[in-house]
């Protein structure tokens, strides 16, 4: 008996792994958090395995879940959106496990920030330009982010930034990045990456909420601003990894280029 914590990927049935869905193919029972992963997903496992929507649980009763899936043996797929290891909640039921004495394995997925990045056509990292990817939320009630990590102070890395979690202030968030990213950097909303519903808004961290209905972009939405997502001709920027005159452990130099 043994709980997989998978990870569903972006949404995108397609794009969960090949671990992912084998082991929701083989699960007697799945738990899966209902908000953000859609039913389209769930088709990799048996019509007949039964399914519960945590949104609906509370830890205790996902406890008891747990407890029967050991009596019984049965093989339990715990399915999270993007990747679990990113504002899950898992590290709780980690512990849960641990405390019924119950062995767990994690697989990976596309986390949505990849997804997004994905349709927006980007490369979050640009030599010259930023070299680091911020991963935080707005904070929550039942997650306050650290005052240490205000959105405010990590905007003053001017890194490319991703901010999960945060449709319903979007407002505030743009603000607090404005207080040190320059008006005219880019930024994009990402609203159900990957899924037939997906919407893009991409602009300036400036005018980004010019004219938008707010009230429309509040769920399953990811905001993000980078100096990166600027045009390759604005840019310029590339990394000299397949530059023909650089030379590294794989390839030579073409002649003239560096030993
Ligand atoms: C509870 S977090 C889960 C994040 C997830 N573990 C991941 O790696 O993407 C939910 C937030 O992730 C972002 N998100 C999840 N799926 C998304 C998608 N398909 N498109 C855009 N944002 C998404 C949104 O900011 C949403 O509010």
């Amino acid at each position: 008996m043994k709980v997989y914590f998978i990870g569903a990927g972006p949404g995108a049935p397609d794009l969960i792994t090949v671990r992912g869905a084998r082991l929701l193919a083989q699960a007697d029972l799945i738990l899966y958090a209902g908000s953000l992963v859609p039913e389209a997903v769930l088709e990799h496992a048996r019509p007949q395995t039964p399914r519960y929507d945590t949104a609906r649980l509370h830890l205790a009763e996902q406890r008891e879940l747990y407890a029967r899936a050991r009596r019984e043996g049965l093989t339990v797929a715990r399915v999270h959106s993007g990747d679990p290891a990113i504002y899950g909640a898992t590290a709780e039921q980690m512990q849960l496990l641990r405390e019924l004495d119950i062995p767990y394995e994690v697989v990976p997925g596309v986390s949505s920030f990849t997804a997004c990045a994905a349709t927006l056509g980007a490369e979050l990292t640009r030599p010259h330009v930023t070299q680091t990817v911020i991963l935080t939320r707005a904070s929550g009630r039942a997650s306050p982010v650290p005052e240490a990590e205000n959105l405010a102070s990590l905007a003053a890395h001017r890194a490319s930034l991703c901010v999960f979690l945060g449709g319903h202030q979007l407002e505030q968030n743009v603000a607090a990045l404005l207080t040190h990213y320059p008006p005219d950097t880019p930024a994009a909303l990402v609203q159900r990456a990957s899924q037939p519903e997906e919407r893009r808004h991409v602009a300036t961290l400036g005018t980004l909420l010019d004219g938008l209905k707010l009230s429309e972009w509040t769920l399953t939405t990811l905001l993000l601003v980078s100096p990166a997502l600027g045009s390759v001709e604005e840019l310029e920027t590339f990394s000299r990894l397949y530059d023909p005159a650089y030379a590294h452990r794989f390839r030579r130099a073409e002649k003239g280029g560096e030993a």
